[in-house]
């Protein structure tokens, strides 16, 4: 069974969040079930360098100009993966990270960037690289939402089409302008195609064309066709009924291994928990936290309103006051990183904060810290809690999404059966919040408890085996048809 990916990111290449660690980790898991995957990403300048700098074999394959730009595609193994590289150099060689210039604008023809990426995934896919078909074009967010349409929209053999949404939030809409350019039949400009309110909408489009939607928690499905939790796509999603499916992301158990990351201080595991105290103290250090017995909570996170943040900037001096020292790594809205920033300065050996992308710190973090906040407004996975669980550090989620999914709050009865993993509050807003800290911090102070805790988290399956199973089950499904 060979499946075409198509995604704007894929760790360990590019990765600005949870998109790049599912595209980079689900073809691992389908290769045992018999799945085939090739990826195909934007030859974006850091792509390239890693390329150049591996010394993996390189074939470069012609391809004809994608959307006017001069367009091959560099096929390679690399880092366990097929890639099949874009290399548009007129699109994709610039500055910057994969969307926004390094002054973190949007560029602008973002909107020709993922087209073209679509179009060259949909060409692929109907056989433009000699001896490569695949039975299944499997597409990521709106940057890749195209590729279906282009394919629904030609009149020759195609593959099967899934279209993940990683993030209803993330629409991809643009002026009617742009449509002329996209090198779509004029039929597709309607409300069954990507006309959307007078925009073209690649998600909108993307979602009607595909065979399969998928989104990444079965809790997230539930919210999307709602009125409340659809971004105006609810209608279209309900209208497809059965063909809506969540199925929660796994996590790359190599990659997040507390028993051997090279990443951290000292490796530990749920049966001897006891090496993590140097992590803990490590990162103490590394922040110029004060060291004392109290606790260690942590946000590794985008600073946006999604991810409820200003929520946790709000309660900083709560949080401080109870004797608990916060650890705050991530970057995004201004507004949330100088709360962040002047909590800091207000108390600088309790509150730690990185503005900044770093990875191998959120290692060092969900390592170290003793729980992880994630009070998100709606968070479709999440997938910060399954590395929180996989380490030990009690992920404190708000009930919405794959938070809710994949989260066994630390009730009467989870913690009488030792069930429990972590804790799950409602609705986010500050009081509940800062209600979850302190039913938290109670269950920290309880040694025994707390232990238990950390081995069932720890003993939870975060691993992609369970729901690579169900997307292997739905290709199969869908070559049938
Ligand atoms: P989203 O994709 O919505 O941002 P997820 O929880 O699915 O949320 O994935 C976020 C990913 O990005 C995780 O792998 C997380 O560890 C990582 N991440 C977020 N912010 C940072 C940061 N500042 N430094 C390092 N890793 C980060
Ligand atoms: C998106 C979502 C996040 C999810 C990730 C991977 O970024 O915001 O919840 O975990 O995609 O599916």
């Amino acid at each position: 069974m060979r499946i075409l990916s198509v995604a704007s990111e894929v760790f360990p290449l590019i990765k600005t969040g949870g998109l790049a660690d599912v595209a980079g980790a689900l073809p691992g898991a389908l290769a045992g079930l018999g799945g085939d995957v090739t990826t195909m990403l934007p030859g974006y300048p850091v792509v390239l360098a890693a390329l150049a700098r591996s010394n993996a074999r390189v074939e470069r394959l012609p391809l004809a100009p994608v959307l006017g730009a001069e367009a091959s595609i560099l096929a390679v193994e690399l880092a366990g993966l097929k890639l099949f590289v874009l290399d548009i150099p007129e699109l994709y060689d610039r500055l910057g990270g994969p969307y926004s210039d390094a002054g973190g604008h949007d560029f602008p023809d973002n909107w020709r960037r993922f087209a073209a990426l679509s179009k060259a995934g949909a060409r692929v896919a109907q056989g433009a690289v000699a001896g490569y078909r695949p039975d299944i074009l499997h597409a990521h967010d709106w940057q890749a939402a195209l590729a279906p349409v282009y394919l629904a929209a030609s009149n020759r053999p195609r593959p099967r089409t899934v279209l993940t949404i990683h993030n209803l939030a993330f629409q991809g809409n643009y002026p009617s302008h742009v449509f002329p350019e996209l090198d779509l039949p004029a039929a597709t400009w309607s409300i069954a195609g990507v006309e959307y309110y007078g925009n073209v909408g690649f998600l909108k489009g993307g979602l009607h064309a595909c065979d399969v939607v998928t989104t990444v928690s079965p809790t997230y499905a539930e919210e999307i066709v709602t009125e409340g939790g659809g971004m105006g796509l609810d209608g279209l999603l309900r209208g497809r009924g059965s063909r809506l499916v969540g199925i929660v992301n796994g996590i790359d158990t190599d990659v997040w291994n507390p028993e051997a990351d090279p990443a951290i201080a000292a490796g530990y595991s749920a049966a001897d928990l006891k090496p993590r105290s140097h992590n803990k103290r490590a990162l103490e250090g590394e922040f110029g936290l004060r060291r004392e017995d109290g606790p260690i909570f942590a946000v590794v996170s985008r600073l946006t309103w999604q991810k409820g943040l200003d929520l946790v900037a709000g309660i900083c001096s709560e949080i401080v006051a109870r004797g608990i020292r916060l650890v705050v790594v991530g970057s995004g809205e201004a507004m949330i990183e100088g709360a962040f920033q002047a909590a800091h300065s207000k108390h600088p050996d309790r509150v730690g904060v990185r503005i900044g992308y770093d990875e191998p710190l959120s290692h060092r973090v969900q390592a170290g810290a003793d729980a992880i906040l994630i009070p998100s407004r709606f968070e479709p996975c999440g997938l910060t809690q399954l590395y929180g669980l996989r380490y030990g550090c009690i992920p404190v989620v708000a009930k919405v999404g794959g938070l809710a999914d994949t989260v066994v709050d630390a009730n009467y009865a989870a913690v009488g059966a030792a069930a429990a993993t972590g804790v799950i509050f409602s609705p986010p807003d500050e009081a509940s919040l800062l209600g979850a800290v302190d039913r938290t911090l109670g269950l920290y102070e309880d040694a025994g408890v707390w232990r238990k805790m950390q081995a069932a988290a720890m003993k939870s399956d975060v691993s992609w085996e369970k729901s690579a199973r169900i997307y292997a089950g739905l290709y199969r499904d869908l070559m049938k048809e």
